[in-house]
Parts: C-alpha cells; sequence; structure tokens
C-alpha cells in the first residue's frame, strides 16, 4: 500500500503567491484580515508578502505594513530577490527569509532582471548575512519541471541548482512547478532524487495547479517522502512573470485530501474556507475550489 507521513506541514502562500498577481490593489486592512483568518484556521507558516520593487509588482508594495501589522505565530515568510530586499525585510523585522531563483535562464531573466548564474553569485553573500544574524532561510526554485519559455527542465539542473542553495546556507527548498506542468512521475522522481540527495534539508513542493494535475503531484510527492506543500487559500495565485501560470493548488482542497487520508495538519478546511470568504470579495478572480464550493452552499 502507499507509504504515508503522519504529519503534513502546510505553508500558506495566499498572502503572496496568490494576491501579487491581482491587478487592482488590495487595501492593507483586506490583506491583514485574510492572514489574521489563515493563523485563525491553524496556519502555522506562511508567505506574508515580497520585498520587490513596487515598480514589478506594485501588490507588494506594502510589504513593510503587512510584517509590521501582522500578528507574530509560527514561522513567517517575506520574499527578498536580492540584497535590498533582504535588507528591507531585517529592516522590517522578519525573522524568515524567502529568495527566489528560477532553474531555467530565461524565466529568471523576466521575473528578477538577472541570469540564473548571476542571482545565485549575488545571493550567496546575501544568505550568508541571514544566516549569521540567525534568519531562516527558504530557497524557492522555480520553473523546477518546466519553462513558459524553455519547455522541459533537465532535472539535473534542478538537483544541481539546489545543491548549491543547501552549501550557500538555505534551511528550506521550496521547489516549484510554475506553470503546473509536471505529471506524477515527474514529480515523484524529482521529490525522491532531492530527498535522497540533500536528506538533511526541509523539503518542499509548490504546485501551481493549471492543468489540474497538482493534487496528484502532491500525491506521488508523499510517496516520495515530502511533507511540507506550499498552497494557497481559494487557489490564488500565479506569477506576473510566467504567462500561463495560474493559482496555487488550494489549501482547503489539499487539507480536505490528507485528512481523508488521517494525516494531520492542524489546519480546519472549513476555518480555511471562512478565510476565503474574507478574501474573495477583493480579489478579481472567481474562486471555483471544491471546498470553498461546498461551504458557499452550506454542505460543509
Ligand atoms: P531591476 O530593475 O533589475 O533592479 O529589478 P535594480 O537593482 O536595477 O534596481 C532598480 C530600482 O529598483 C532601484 O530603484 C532599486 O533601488 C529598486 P530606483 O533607483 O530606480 O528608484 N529595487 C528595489 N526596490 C524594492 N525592493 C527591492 C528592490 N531591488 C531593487 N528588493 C528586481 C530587479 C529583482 C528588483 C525586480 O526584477 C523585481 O522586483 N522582481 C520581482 C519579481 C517577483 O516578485 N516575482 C514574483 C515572485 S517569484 C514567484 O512568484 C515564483 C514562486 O511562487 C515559485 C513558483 O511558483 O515558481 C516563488
Ligand atoms: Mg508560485
Amino acid at each position: 500500500m502507499f507509504i504515508l507521513p503522519n504529519n503534513v506541514t502546510i505553508i500558506e502562500v495566499g498572502p503572496r503567491d496568490g494576491l501579487q498577481n491581482e491587478k487592482k490593489q488590495v487595501h492593507e486592512q483586506d490583506k491583514l484580515a485574510f492572514i489574521g483568518a489563515l493563523q485563525g484556521a491553524g496556519i502555522t507558516e506562511m508567505e506574508l508578502t515580497s520585498f520587490v520593487s513596487p515598480k514589478w509588482v506594485p501588490q507588494m508594495a506594502d510589504a513593510k505594513a503587512i510584517v509590521e501589522k501582522t500578528q507574530r505565530i509560527g514561522r513567517q515568510f517575506v520574499l527578498a530577490p536580492n540584497a535590498k530586499g533582504a535588507e528591507l525585510a531585517l529592516a522590517a523585522g522578519a525573522q524568515s527569509v524567502a529568495v527566489f531563483v528560477g532553474v531555467s535562464n530565461s524565466f529568471n531573466q523576466k521575473n528578477i532582471n538577472r541570469s540564473t548564474d548571476d542571482s545565485m553569485q549575488a545571493l550567496e553573500p546575501v544568505i550568508a548575512n541571514l544566516k549569521a544574524k540567525g534568519i531562516f532561510v527558504r530557497a524557492c526554485i522555480s520553473t523546477a519541471f518546466y519553462c513558459p519559455y524553455e519547455g522541459k527542465i533537465d532535472p539535473t539542473a534542478v538537483i544541481a541548482l539546489c545543491k548549491r542553495f543547501v552549501a550557500m546556507g538555505a534551511d528550506e527548498l521550496s521547489v516549484a512547478d510554475t506553470i503546473g506542468m509536471a505529471n506524477p512521475q515527474e514529480s515523484y522522481a524529482l521529490f525522491k532524487t532531492l530527498k535522497e540527495e540533500l536528506p538533511d534539508v526541509y523539503l518542499t513542493a509548490h504546485f501551481h495547479d493549471t492543468r489540474k494535475m497538482a493534487m496528484a503531484n502532491i500525491f506521488a510527492a508523499l510517496q516520495a517522502g515530502v511533507d511540507r506543500f506550499d498552497t494557497s487559500a481559494g487557489g490564488l495565485g500565479g506569477c506576473p512573470f510566467a504567462p500561463g501560470a495560474t493559482g496555487n493548488v488550494a489549501t482547503e482542497d489539499v487539507v480536505h485530501m490528507l485528512d481523508t487520508l488521517g494525516i494531520e495538519t492542524g489546519v480546519d478546511v472549513k476555518k480555511v474556507c471562512q478565510a476565503v470568504g474574507v478574501i474573495a470579495p477583493h480579489v478579481s478572480r472567481p474562486i471555483d475550489t471544491g471546498m470553498y464550493r461546498l461551504f458557499e452552499n452550506d454542505q460543509l
């Protein structure tokens, strides 16, 4: 039968990945209410926001206020693409910082205006400085399966990048299917190898659900020994620089599946749906996840 973990950690990325692509500015108070409701649902690890250029991603321009006004519960990440982002994150009091790089050069260039190698070189002292200050460092690896510009990505390039991040001091790798193209065999194979070759790092899977393959990919990753998943309440999300990327796999649907499998997450599906209800009026995309639909129809 299947080999499954007893516990899984959900890393909620809705306030960051979920909202970064929204064209209309979501008000700071509404973001904070969403974050508070997610914390109330039992979420203990969350990406709050990004310290990126407000010219590139205007939606994240309120990053400082979001960090300062969020109650400290568990591990709260802020994204930082470079030294300036890390500096701003530290100044706001962030304790956990997520750096991000694409395996694919073309994607990295569009996303952070540098080649992958230039980004890695620039991040080396940034990570060293964060580690020296006792900060938990998460490294997000985009286009780990497919790239919107280069197509299929060679897993050996992903593994090499992951090893480089670990050598640089990263505590966690969040390995992403940015445009939701991976299949369960690819998911299993990559995560199994990463688990074997990098057994001492926190390993997290980040699936966008563009082709509705994310749940199958999560089940495959569970078999490979992954017990940390990035998910987004309401299935919100997408990277502005990855054409074709839609939302992340929905927190409420993943937690429901894990609940039915007897895997503990500490997260309450109904309360996640209530949090989705808090943000739903402020986002442009219709929310159509399985569990939220049941919740709206009073069937949960
Ligand atoms: P650049 O234009 O090359 O930056 O952009 P620069 O270093 O030349 O600086 C230009 C200006 O930006 C300067 O200001 C800098 O001070 C400022 P000016 O002198 O013109 O007034 N600047 C900054 N301001 C605020 N925060 C900063 C920062 N850095 C420079 N950190 C840059 C390079 C990286 C800044 C830009 O490309 C950028 O902000 N990109 C962010 C892209 C992004 O947020 N993408 C989405 C997140 S990643 C994602 O979603 C994928 C993930 O979910 C996993 C997956 O699904 O694949 C994680
Ligand atoms: Mg993403």
